[in-house]
């Protein structure tokens, strides 16, 4: 999930523990002042669906300590609800926001800023549990009834089905690495960096044996513990207990449900919290070292780069409800002919790509394909087509695109993004500044001969383009989608191609890409193609290629 699509939030559902008056009530003042929906449960509550509307459009909130937090891993991250914690308690690696600094990291997410970080869950089967969580299972001798009776348990370990072992000693710890700052380092287990950190980690617990080491495996391993004996197994440091039975098997491995947690700017970092609430002395805490030594990553970015990076953003915020949706769209409704159609998923990508760009950049003008329009300073427009290739989309066909770009006073392409939710190829381009194919540069082909050529075309009503050029050309392809056709030119992966009509939105971004990437885009005559944003009468043809092929094509067109 990505930090941009909070932009769209609607709602706050916050799990309080007792005696967090003070935090609450900066949380409730800033909700009411910013007009956002807020639902307050005591923590030891169930989040039921009467709470929230969607989950996309709700920020959950926890205030507490890591406690709380763990309640809330709980009952957001099955319901995927994206969620942060205000940290009211005294050693917390998991809640990380101060109580001062509420306010201004809610205002932060909700500006589509903050950043969401997917954590690893693990899930456990075995004698009667069948659950989620989030940091660790700990397996160990069942408490003797009598002082005197024996306090290890002896406990066999495979991971994918190999032998790894006999454990003999107070037990196991299998963790996540959100875990590892748990019971699992309390027994020498290693820290793990838990952010994009997916395995399990199995630790001896105060076994008997000082030369056993964890062992770090991937979440998709299975881990399986065959104990000798009736053993204890406790989840998460005690939301189920349970008592093993004569021949059961724990098996545990990561969980296919992450859990979605919001992190901004105002968190306490990780690294001084494991540092600083350990007592580990390390030196430098306070500040942060010879930071002057390392390159500097912090640059106050340009205009046009922050303008890229924002489309950027965007545009794979919006790819997430689109790619959900994609291949399961329930209505289309027609605009112009039966072919002319836009879908919910249309109305839900603009919507969070407009309230990105209006987020960050509050004067600009922005058009986007579904009757949106907002009127800024006319030096910079933004042109959007939420979803191009809504027909491929509506049949569960993978050519479809986001179009992003941001014109100047000439209408001319200054940043150029487009991306496909399904291949999770993104093409970016400034002027001035090259085109890119996921962050790589991008480049045309250098074909100059028609007949070794591959072309692709858009709406072309009467077949005349097919019928020009399907003989003289290794083939005419049609794909469906304005901006990915310009998008695979500039890419090289085609080597021209014709749009017998275009809208501004279908072509902005693309048109730059094109360029930028060293191809050649012009209208029917050979003239540079001009965005047209109120010719509504007159067609816009569009001839887009590598160059080398550019007059060839135009003489034959
Ligand atoms: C359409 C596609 C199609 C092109 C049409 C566009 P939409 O956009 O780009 O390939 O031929 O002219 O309108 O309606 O899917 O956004
Ligand atoms: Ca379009
Ligand atoms: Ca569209």
């Amino acid at each position: 999930m990505h930090g941009r699509r909070l932009a769209t939030t609607e709602e706050i559902v916050a799990l309080v523990t007792p005696n967090s008056d003070r935090a609450l009530d900066r949380l409730e003042s800033w909700a009411s002042t910013n007009g956002v929906d807020l639902t307050v449960l005591d923590i030891a509550e169930d989040v039921t669906d009467d709470h929230y509307t969607e989950a996309p459009e709700t920020l959950g909130v926890t205030i507490g300590g890591d406690g709380a937090f763990l309640e809330g891993v709980r009952a957001f991250a099955p319901r995927e609800i994206p969620f942060m914690g205000i940290n009211t308690g005294t050693l917390a690696f998991l809640a990380r926001v101060k109580p001062s600094k509420t306010t201004d990291a809610l205002t932060e997410v909700f500006r589509g800023r903050g950043s969401i970080h997917s954590r690893q869950q693990y899930h456990v089967t075995g004698a009667d549990l069948d659950t989620t969580g989030i940091n660790e299972v700990t397996v160990e001798n069942v408490p003797p009834a009598e002082p005197h009776g024996s306090k290890v348990c002896k406990l066999h370990l495979f991971v994918d089905g190999e032998y790894v072992g006999e454990y003999f000693g107070s037990g196991l710890i299998v963790s996540t690495p959100t875990g590892s700052t748990g019971q699992a380092l309390s027994n020498d287990g290693p820290v793990h960096y838990p952010n994009n950190n997916f395995t399990l980690q199995v630790v001896p617990y105060e076994t008997h044996n000082v030369s056993a080491t964890p062992i770090v495996v991937s979440q998709k391993s299975t881990v399986q513990v065959v104990p000798e004996g009736s053993v204890k197994v406790t989840v998460d440091g005690g939301r189920e207990v349970v008592e093993t039975g004569e021949d059961d098997v724990l098996t545990i491995t990561g969980a296919d449900q992450p859990a979605h947690v919001v992190r901004t700017s105002y968190d306490d970092p990780f690294m001084p919290a494991l540092a600083d609430k350990l007592g580990w002395g390390l030196r430098g805490v306070e500040d942060s070292g010879p930071a002057e030594r390392l390159p500097d990553t912090d640059e106050e970015p340009d205009f046009l780069s922050a303008a890229v990076r924002v489309a950027r953003e965007a545009a794979r915020a919006a790819g997430e409800p689109l790619h959900e949706l994609h291949g399961q769209v329930e209505q289309v409704e027609y605009k112009s002919d039966k072919a002319d159609i836009v879908t919910e998923a249309d109305y839900q990508s603009q919507r969070i790509v407009s309230t990105v760009i209006e987020n960050e950049f509050p004067g600009h003008g922005i058009r986007s394909e579904e009757d949106l329009a907002v009127e800024g300073d006319p030096e910079y427009v933004w042109l959007v087509d939420p979803l191009d290739g809504t027909g491929n989309f509506a049949h569960g066909n993978p050519n479809y695109a986001i179009s992003i770009a941001l014109t100047d006073a000439e209408r001319e392409p200054l940043v150029g993004v487009v991306y496909n939710p399904e291949t999770d190829e993104t093409f970016h381009a400034v002027r001035g500044g090259g085109a890119y194919q996921n962050g790589k540069p991008m480049a045309p082909t250098d074909r100059d001969r028609l007949d070794e050529s591959m072309l692709l075309s858009g709406y072309d009503p009467e077949g005349e383009f097919l019928q020009r050029f399907y003989y003289d050309t290794q083939g005419v392809r049609r794909l469906g989608s304005a901006a990915l056709h310009l998008a695979y030119v500039a890419a090289g992966s085609a080597d021209a191609v014709w749009e017998y009509d275009t809208h501004p939105w279908d072509v902005a971004a693309g048109l730059l890409l094109v360029r930028e990437a060293g191809g050649r885009v012009t209208d029917a005559a050979g003239d540079p193609y001009r965005l047209q944003l109120d010719a509504r009468d007159t067609r816009t043809p569009l001839l887009g290629s590598n160059a080398a092929l550019h007059d060839s094509l135009l003489e034959h067109l």
